[in-house]
């Protein structure tokens, strides 16, 4: 069996929502301090729905396979359902990775996550 299914290889190759967004409205920054990898999300929200969203990933195959995978499936989203994404379910949409590559899918859950307070936060101090 291959190490990474094709869909990982697909969002490695061509990752979805690459970029910076100048004013967004959330944004969170995150790191392993093991692999020394880095994910940073940006996120454009109007009236609760995330309209927007891209990611610059300073890492590995997995951690942009599943930065590229978890913006797609929380575009359009509101942000209540965007904060119920888990590293669990990126990986399975990403059809699993390799158990020691599932530190990846994290990345993207906690730097959606921290986005996502960024947000909340900006919010409570308008
Ligand atoms: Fe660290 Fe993939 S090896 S995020």
């Amino acid at each position: 069996m291959a190490l990474y299914s094709e869909k990982v290889m697909d969002h490695f190759r061509n990752p979805r929502n690459v970029g910076v967004i100048e004013d967004a409205d959330g944004v969170g920054e995150v790191g392993n301090a093991k692999c020394g990898d880095i994910m940073k999300m940006y996120l454009k929200i109007e009236d609760e729905i995330i309209k927007d969203v891209k990611f610059e990933t300073f890492g590995c195959g997995s951690a942009i396979a599943s930065s590229s995978m978890a913006t797609e499936m929380i575009k359009g989203q509101p942000v209540s359902e965007a904060m119920k994404l888990t590293n669990k379910a990126v990986a399975e949409a990403l059809d699993g990775l390799p158990d020691y590559k599932m530190h990846c899918s994290v990345l993207a859950e906690e730097a959606i996550k921290n986005a996502l307070e960024d947000y909340e936060s900006r919010k409570n101090n308008k």
